[in-house]
């Protein structure tokens, strides 16, 4: 039986990535802090569009809102994906949805587990045997940090963590609402095959976006979050109503009990029964 625990390679990833020729350099960190801030240096160095930052051991993995990511050496992907695009500040959200996408679809690709994302920037799988009773858990999160200059987006990195051959055992907390591909299908994965196809699905993404391809259906279409009762707490405050939709800038259309529609760019959300 293969072992998937063998530390990747920046040849190895270079020959996996054959096919996706945007990709124009790659760089392989043993173990580093965050390839978020590795990919934001090598920013700063002038490396191109499209640089893909890849670890076998982030030490201090970021989540959204301060939050730490776990991830144990060998066991995941941690990336980040350096990008300068044409884009307006304010549509920055959509790299976010355009690697959720990419993410669920390379999942979908070399694993056939049924991929969906959790507004905004989780990418979950339904854990339960049943149908009728569905309970999404994390394989996935997404961080993006954009550079912005005037009102564009000068560089962003698009960090992606994915819990691939993770087995959560010391980790009950996180146990309890976190699942790895290796969970779900009783088998370790091939780390480099997902990593593959997740580029290649982000690369074609990307150039849909840039030709004015629009992301919402397709996302829209993933969000486990869509027409549930949901809990958002942003910054500010807690409400309680109905996800209905989501906007061409990744925004969530809540609606609360008291009839009003709510527009938010940032928030965690819980789905409620
Ligand atoms: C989240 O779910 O809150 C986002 C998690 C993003 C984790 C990835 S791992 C690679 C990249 N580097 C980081 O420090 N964070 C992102």
């Amino acid at each position: 039986m293969p072992s998937f625990r063998e530390p990747l390679s920046a040849q190895a990833i270079r020959a996996a990535l054959v096919n996706v020729p945007s990709i124009k350099e790659v760089v392989y960190l043993p173990s580093v802090g965050s390839t978020n801030d590795a990919a934001r240096d090598r920013a700063a160095q002038g490396a191109p569009h499209i640089t893909l930052v890849v670890t076998d051991d982030q030490t201090a993995g970021r989540g959204r809102l301060g939050r730490s990511w776990y991830m144990p050496p060998r066991a995941a992907i941690a990336m980040s994906i350096l990008v300068w695009p044409d884009l307006d500040a304010a549509h920055s959200n959509r790299l976010t949805m355009l690697a959720g996408l990419a993410v669920a679809e390379g999942i979908e690709q070399v694993t056939g587990l049924a991929a969906k994302l959790k507004w905004p920037n989780d990418v979950v799988v339904n854990d339960q045997w049943t149908m009728d009773n569905e309970q999404f858990k994390k394989v996935g999160g997404i961080l993006t940090e954009s550079a912005i200059v005037g009102e564009r987006v000068e560089y962003a990195v698009v960090g992606i963590g994915l819990n691939v051959n993770v087995d959560f055992v010391d980790q009950p907390e996180l146990a309890a609402t976190a699942t790895s591909l290796m969970r779900l299908l009783g088998r370790e994965v091939d780390r480099l095959s997902v990593l593959a196809a997740v580029i290649g699905r982000f690369a074609a993404r990307f150039d849909w976006l840039s030709a004015g391809g629009a992301l919402r259906a397709a996302w829209s279409a993933r969000l486990v979050t869509l027409n549930r009762r949901v809990e958002a707490r942003t910054a500010e405050t807690v409400l309680t109503g109905i996800a209905e939709a989501v906007d061409d800038g990744g925004a969530l259309l809540l609606r609360t009990d008291d009839g009003a529609l709510h527009r938010l760019l940032a928030a965690d959300v819980t789905l409620r029964a």
